[in-house]
């Protein structure tokens, strides 16, 4: 490959001696930065909208810490806003969204085709990104996969067992899939905006994959991301996809394979000898370093480090933790880890 981007060299298959680093969530709270431009801004769905805070959010932690690679400062709640959802975030506490019961909620959303419109300044992040960003630092677009938007939608909030996407599920199977349909759409409607403006890879957040079993796991985690990566190969038929089916312990094997992603990224739970045999045996891995490090630092988040950039060597690799930094990370114990990866 000749672009001089380590993660999308990784992304392309190419093991390398070191590999390229970001992480889950590197623009947030655990920077005093960011919590200077979120003041700023208000709220955190103002600084979403605000496409010149929402582009100096995501600049931040690249200026500090130097990672190869952006991610678009976002969230995954923005679909089911642009849908007809209402959104607002409890301070302390986290979403809230008002709920999809029964066939009459699902009615009142909008088409997918519809969602440009509230997500538009989204897309004008990412052009002011394209331009910022320094020429080797790929900036990457996400999405949430749709079963874990859905859980959010049917529950109006989070939910330690997603139970009421479950329950929807299982006693209104029909409806059910309806909505992971719009989802879907919506998904590769947003997605390719966010390509068309510049994003260089992009990202399929299915935090609560692991929720579903058997069956479940084809239907609603399996088949959604196959259709989005499709689709949107389709249009864009370079673009590199990352999934992460979160928790999804043994489906991780043959994940990459049956949906056509590029990458699958790992959390802290699956064994690295195990990831090593059945996942990076089908192309490049992302992972999967606990968050807690990041909290706690010293010689384990060394060891711990170089544990994982040994394990993976042999194939693409893109270091990364299991899932996002927490706020009481520590900025510094972030610095070590990449200093850390760097010289292993
Ligand atoms: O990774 C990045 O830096 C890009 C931005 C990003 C955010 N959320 C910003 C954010 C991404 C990729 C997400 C994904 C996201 N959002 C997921 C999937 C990944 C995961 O973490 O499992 C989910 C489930 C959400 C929904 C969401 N957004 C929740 C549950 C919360 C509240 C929890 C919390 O940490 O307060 C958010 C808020 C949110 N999204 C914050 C950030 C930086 C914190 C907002 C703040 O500044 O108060």
């Amino acid at each position: 490959m000749s672009t001089s981007k380590k993660l999308l060299r990784a992304l392309a298959g190419e093991t390398q001696a070191t590999p390229p680093v970001w992480m889950m969530r590197q623009a947030g709270r655990y920077l005093p930065e960011y919590k200077a431009t979120r003041a700023k801004a208000g709220d955190f769905l103002s600084l979403c909208y605000t496409p010149d805070l929402a582009a100096e959010v995501t600049l931040q932690p690249i200026r500090r810490f130097g990672f190869d690679a952006a991610i678009l400062f976002a969230d995954i709640l923005l679909v089911p806003q642009a849908l007809g959802a209402e959104l607002w975030f409890v301070t302390g506490e986290g979403p809230r969204l008002s709920t999809i019961d029964e066939a009459a909620d699902f009615d009142a959303l909008k088409p997918a085709d519809a969602v440009h419109e509230t997500l538009s300044p989204v897309y004008e992040t990412v052009k002011i990104l394209s331009r910022e960003l320094p020429p080797e630092v790929p900036l990457i677009g996400f999405a949430g996969a749709p079963w874990t938007v859905a859980t959010y939608m049917v529950a109006g909030r989070g939910t330690p067992d997603q139970g009421p996407a479950h329950a929807l599920k299982d006693a209104q199977p029909e409806l059910f899939s309806r909505l992971i349909d719009r989802i879907t759409a919506a998904t590769v409607e947003y997605l390719s905006a966010q390509i068309d403006a510049g994003a260089e890879a992009v990202k399929l957040f299915d935090s609560w994959a692991g929720s579903l079993k058997g069956a479940d796991f084809d239907r609603y985690a399996l088949e959604p991301t196959k259709a989005i990566i499709s689709a949107l190969k389709e249009r864009h038929p370079t673009i590199p996809v990352i999934a992460f089916p979160r928790q999804a312990k043994e489906r991780y094997d043959g994940f990459a394979k049956a949906t056509g992603a590029d990458c699958v990224a790992l959390d802290s739970d699956l064994p690295r000898d195990w990831a090593v045999e059945h996942v990076q045996r089908d192309g490049c891995v992302q992972g999967n370093l606990a968050p807690g490090h990041m909290v706690t630092g010293g010689q384990a988040l060394i060891d711990e480090t170089r544990a994982i950039v040994e394990a993976f060597r042999g194939g693409p690799h893109i270091f990364n933790l299991g899932h996002g930094i927490t706020p009481d990370a520590d900025p510094e114990n972030v610095a070590l880890m990449m200093e850390t990866v760097r010289n292993a």
